[in-house]
């Protein structure tokens, strides 16, 4: 069998799972893959590989490869390796990204430029899947057109070094797909991680290709009503290509419970957790803001848990009781809640390297598995899909859910399936006859993730103490019904807040209702660098509409308390734009941040508000934060370029912090006379020193 290398640089899952499906696919084209996580390096090397390499990377953070590739991105970064030490090695790279972030798949691109520096060709076209419009768009055709890549490969190779001609084939075809202009390429080496593709221009294409699809379709649902459960033609009539079905591994058995109770501690973590009280909750919101912020207030006094203002940390969430009590029922399990799961891999599974799924605890109780971690609100993949149709009794139901994994299918897949949100439920009450068995949801239901919320308070001023805000995140669904859906760790937050919750006018007079103190686990998150300047007096910008304005919180009551520590100390500027809606809906601590005015910790308050249509004491016309720092062009230019402060951006990463970034690049060029690209460098630069931080979400 043909060889190939495959890794994959996964955070969450995703490219694991795509690299899953690509080893299991290779089978069946007659290719056998080697497939690893690109951590174990034990497992394979890149300096003697003679076999062609495919990777499939992720992107977190803000552009960052996943943290399982950084020792692996610090490897062939070094700066000694010869230009030509990967010479001998031919790849393909499938990146993922979401192109509503600013630095759209770096880190495959990172990994990608740094390959071909070293000498290695690329056999395939490099492709850029968004998570935004949907990975599949570009996953599906990546994956049918490996095959005949590495066929070509394969063929060119057969007993010779020279492989000339492939390599003309790849940087062609790398030339017509890659979406930098070429007369931008130098700037892009030499800007580095500064986003110069047009990456949003691109996904907005392909959305404006689903709307144009989608108004299309709506037409046929006026008139033949197709929906998640009925097709209309040509989809109802066509012959099917559908996946093959996905092997299955897992062997569940459910026994007897013995009485012991697992504790959150079990869900598995490689980070510490705390089980820590919650000793406050406010609303910060009036109940008719269009969105609900909550403040909760945690008492970390009996534990080691540290931080700094700026950290972020995780919070342990379960899924909702109702969403997993419907699960129970629908897979008839209901009366064996409480009995242990034990898993063990099928003996006689085909699937390749099928290992038990780290997320799944060892003999915990099925009702704390669904719980705690499974992400039961996953939008099934397709692979899903197919292995469910297979557990489906009756035969219209079974044609609709192929037809939704099938090629044919693929329009209503991402109209009613991923862009509706559908999960497990929705199509378990979409398919009544649909059973399956509780291995198939281990094998598809990915990891229930731990939310990362940022650190609102300071230690020096509130000790013992952590606070962080939330907005409830709140969604219509309207898969089979039309239902309110609160998302799964906000939603569970605010049900837990509810009794002792304290309206924020009361909040700072009384000491918390003392009702009663719920418990949640929290682990730490490895720092960041997004903290205040070790010098104090460097000045700092601070951009936080909305919730972003959480960590300013922190660093504000941090330099308050270290004002009143070193009275004469020389402190820097401080200046805050923040924006919400309405000044008397939803102003986030209105009152703490004149205070911060008042004693002189914050210099610079601006506040936005983008739906009131008076203007106030402290609002001038900005609509929006980026407004404002437009308004304040000169200052904002002199504290980053004169006088070498900081600017930090906190919060939406959809619109906010692009738009932040946008309006710098123009305040930029606008003040000290340059072009576009010339301030987008300096921006570059300033990110590059660490004195451009962003903590967005
Ligand atoms: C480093 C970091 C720091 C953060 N700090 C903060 C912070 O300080 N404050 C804060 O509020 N958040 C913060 N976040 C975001 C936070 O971690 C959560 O993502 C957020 O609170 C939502 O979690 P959830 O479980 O309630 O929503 P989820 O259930 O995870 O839902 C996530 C999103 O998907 C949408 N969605 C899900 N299903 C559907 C559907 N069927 N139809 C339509 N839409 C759907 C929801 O609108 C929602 O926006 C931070 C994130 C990071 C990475
Ligand atoms: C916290 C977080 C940060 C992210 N940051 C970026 C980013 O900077 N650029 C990008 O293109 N995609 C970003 N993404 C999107 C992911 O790369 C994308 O969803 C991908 O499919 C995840 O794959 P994985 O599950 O293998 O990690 C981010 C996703 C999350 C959850």
């Amino acid at each position: 069998m043909r060889r190939f290398l495959l890794l994959y640089a996964t955070q969450r899952g995703q490219a694991k799972a795509i690299a899953e499906e690509i080893s299991e696919k290779a089978v069946t084209y007659g290719f056998s893959a080697d497939l690893y996580c690109i951590s174990e390096s034990d497992k394979y090397d890149l300096k003697t590989e003679t076999a062609p390499l495919v990777m499939v990377v992720s992107t977190t953070g803000n552009g960052d490869p996943p943290d399982t590739a950084r020792k692996f991105v610090k490897a062939i970064q070094d700066k000694t390796l010869p230009p030509d030490f990967l010479a001998h090695l031919r790849y393909g790279l499938l990146g993922l990204g979401d192109s509503e972030y600013t630095y759209f798949c770096n880190g495959g691109k990172v990994i990608d430029k740094r390959l071909q520096e070293l000498g290695a060709q690329r056999f395939y076209n490099t492709g850029h899947a968004d998570d935004c419009v949907g990975l599949e768009l570009v996953v599906e055709p990546w994956i049918n057109g490996l095959w005949a890549a590495l066929e070509k490969h394969f063929l060119l190779n057969r007993g010779r070094e020279d492989t000339s001609e492939t390599l003309t084939m790849a940087s062609h075809a790398s030339q017509r797909t890659d979406p930098l202009k070429p007369e931008l390429l130098h700037v892009e080496s030499q800007v580095g991680l500064l986003r110069l593709d047009d990456s949003r221009g691109k996904a907005a294409e392909v959305l404006e290709q689903n709307a144009v699809n989608s108004s299309q379709s709506s037409t046929l649902i006026a008139d033949f009503e197709a929906s998640l459960t009925c097709s209309v033609p040509p989809l109802s009539q066509a012959s099917l290509n559908i996946p093959a079905l996905p092997l299955e591994y897992l062997e569940v058995h459910l026994e007897e419970a013995l009485g012991q109770e697992e504790s959150h501690a079990s869900v598995s973590s490689v980070d510490p957790v705390f089980h820590v009280p919650i000793s406050k909750a406010v609303q910060l919101t009036t109940n008719d803001a269009i969105k609900t912020t909550l403040l909760i207030e945690l008492d970390v006094s009996k534990t080691d848990f540290s931080y700094q203002p700026g950290d972020a940390f995780n919070v342990i969430c379960p899924n909702s009781d109702s969403e997993v009590q419907f699960l129970l029922q629908r897979l008839q399990l209901a009366d064996r809640r409480e009995h242990r799961v034990a898993v063990m891999i099928k003996a006689d599974t085909r699937k390749k390297g099928a290992a038990l799924p780290e997320h799944v605890p060892e003999r915990c109780s099925l009702h704390f598995l669904l719980t705690w971690c499974l992400e039961i609100r996953a939008v099934p993949k397709k692979a899903f899909l197919r292995a469910l149709a297979d557990h489906t009794g009756d035969s219209a139901e079974r044609r609709r859910l192929q037809e939704l994994c099938s090629r044919q299918g693929a329009a209503d897949y991402a109209r009613f399936v991923r862009d509706a949100g559908a999960c497990l439920s929705d199509l378990l009450r979409a398919f009544p006859s649909c059973q399956p068995p509780l291995g198939l949801l281990l094998e598809h239901l990915p990891k229930l993730q731990p939310r990362p919320y940022s650190c609102a308070s300071s230690s020096l001023f509130h000790p013992g103490k952590l606070h962080f805000i939330f907005n409830i995140v709140e969604f219509l669904s309207n898969t089979t019904e039309v239902v309110l859906r609160r998302g799964v760790c906000t939603g569970w937050l605010a049900t837990l807040v509810e009794s002792i919750l304290q309206p924020y006018t009361c909040a700072n007079h009384a000491d918390g209702k003392k009702a009663l103190a719920p418990k949640i686990s929290i682990s730490p998150r490895t720092t960041n660098s997004f903290h205040l300047p070790n010098d104090p007096s460097v000045p700092i910008i601070m951009v936080g509409p909305g919730a972003g304005v959480a960590p300013f919180i922190g660093f504000l009551q941090h330099r308050e308390k270290l004002q009143e520590r070193h009275p004469g100390g020389r402190f820097g500027a401080t200046w805050l734009f923040f924006g919400c809606r309405h000044k008397e809906r939803d102003y986030l601590f209105r009152d703490e941040l004149r205070h911060f005015l008042k004693c002189g910790v914050l210099t610079h308050l601006e506040v936005s508000f983008s739906r009131d249509a008076a203007v106030g004491e402290e609002e001038g016309p900005a609509k929006y934060v980026q407004d404002s720092l437009q308004h304040h062009s000169k200052q904002v230019a002199g504290v980053l370029l004169q006088e070498s402060g900081y600017i930090y951006v906190c919060g939406d990463a959809k619109n906010m912090a692009k738009d932040v970034h946008d309006a710098l690049v123009e305040i930029i060029s606008r003040e000290t006379g340059v072009e576009k690209l010339e301030a987008m460098k300096t921006l570059a630069t300033l990110k590059e020193e660490k004195r451009y931080l962003q903590d967005i979400w």
